[in-house]
């Protein structure tokens, strides 16, 4: 590891409290100007590192700069080693995620992470910019050594909304609605979507990886750019960290996928569900309908009834009727 990166990863386990150039320099086994150059490197790409002659250096607690070293100090002991990797910039995580998975051996559950998206992708094969400074844009690789059964993946979706949930819920305190199929909503405005990606062997029904988009808006973006979308989108809006918001996530995803029973990542969807009872507008093989939500099955598909009919939707989007969208 780098010098530098030994040097943040210390400074975030002692984040806020100041700590001695020279405890550095002895802990780290290097000189202490190997560390006085190594802060201002952390410095000059936007660290806030406070100085104080007597004593040393401090983390400051209002940092909020994306880091591989502060995500995976929340991180549960089971996926305390994990790859991480951080962008400033980037084209998509979910890009990325696939060049590293065709050129390289990747480790199961490695995370890639960015501040700012040029080229961000949604479903419906949309593209869009991702703003720097106050989201969180990340993608998580599961690539284990055997393969699974296609079914084994039915409920990713569900486990990564749920997991984003609990997530903003244990770090901020802050409540939010899940829109089937994987939608994240305060106060009516959308604040996260999320790509799953599959790689699949269609003959033998095995996935080789999955890859999970998460885009998630923290903060209000600064500059011009949300003004369009404001009506529609949100933000959490929280003095908490965005690496504090990721471990977090990251550590609900695993328990989601690891740990807990279906059955209970369900009922936690299920409760937070911004679908289930409410009169609903969707087009399926080509007709329109209305119905309302009524349930989410064993595999995440909604069922609705129409009055007619009771019809199961395994994708696509669904509009909630009425003034569902506040006016901002
Ligand atoms: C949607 O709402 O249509 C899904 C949006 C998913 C966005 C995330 S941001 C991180 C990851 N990288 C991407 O290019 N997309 C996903």
């Amino acid at each position: 590891m780098k010098t530098r990166d030994m040097v943040l990863k210390y400074l975030e386990e002692h984040r806020d409290k100041y700590v001695s150039g020279q405890d550095i320099a002895d802990k780290l086994e290097v000189s202490r100007t190997a560390v006085w150059k190594a802060i201002n490197s952390l410095r000059e790409r936007g660290f806030q590192i406070d100085s104080q002659t007597k004593s040393g250096y401090k983390l400051l607690m209002k940092d909020d700069k994306l880091s591989s070293q502060g995500i995976r100090k929340g991180l549960r002991d089971e996926i305390k080693d994990v790859d991480i990797i951080v962008y400033d910039e980037i084209d998509s995580t979910n890009t990325e995620a696939k060049r590293m998975l065709a050129s390289k051996e990747v480790k199961d559950f490695t995370i890639i992470v960015a501040n700012m998206q040029k080229g961000g992708r949604g479903r419906t094969g949309k593209s869009f910019t991702s703003p720097k400074d106050s989201g969180v844009y990340f993608s998580i690789i599961l690539h284990p050594e055997k393969q699974f059964d296609i079914s084994f993946f039915d409920l990713i979706t569900v486990k990564a909304a749920v997991s984003v949930a609990e997530g903003i819920k244990s770090s901020t305190g802050k409540q939010t609605e899940i829109k089937w199929v994987n939608d994240l909503f305060i106060d009516g405005k959308k604040i996260c979507g999320i790509l799953s990606e599959l790689d699949a062997d269609f003959e033998t029904k095995t996935v080789k990886s999955v890859i999970v988009g998460i885009g998630i808006n923290v903060n209000k973006p600064k500059g011009e750019s949300f003004k369009d979308l404001e009506n529609i989108a949100g933000y959490i809006g929280t003095d908490v960290i965005r690496n504090e918001i990721l471990s977090n996530i990251i550590n609900a995803f695993y328990e989601n996928n690891f740990v807990k029973d279906d059955s209970e990542v369900l009922d936690y969807y299920k409760e937070h569900s911004l679908v289930i009872g409410k009169d609903l507008t969707f087009t399926l093989n080509g007709n329109d309908y209305e119905g309302v939500g009524i349930d989410i099955n064993e595999k995440g598909n909604l069922i609705v009834d129409t009055g007619d009919e009771k019809l199961t939707l395994s994708s696509g989007e669904v509009s909630v009727k009425g003034d569902f969208y506040k006016k901002a």
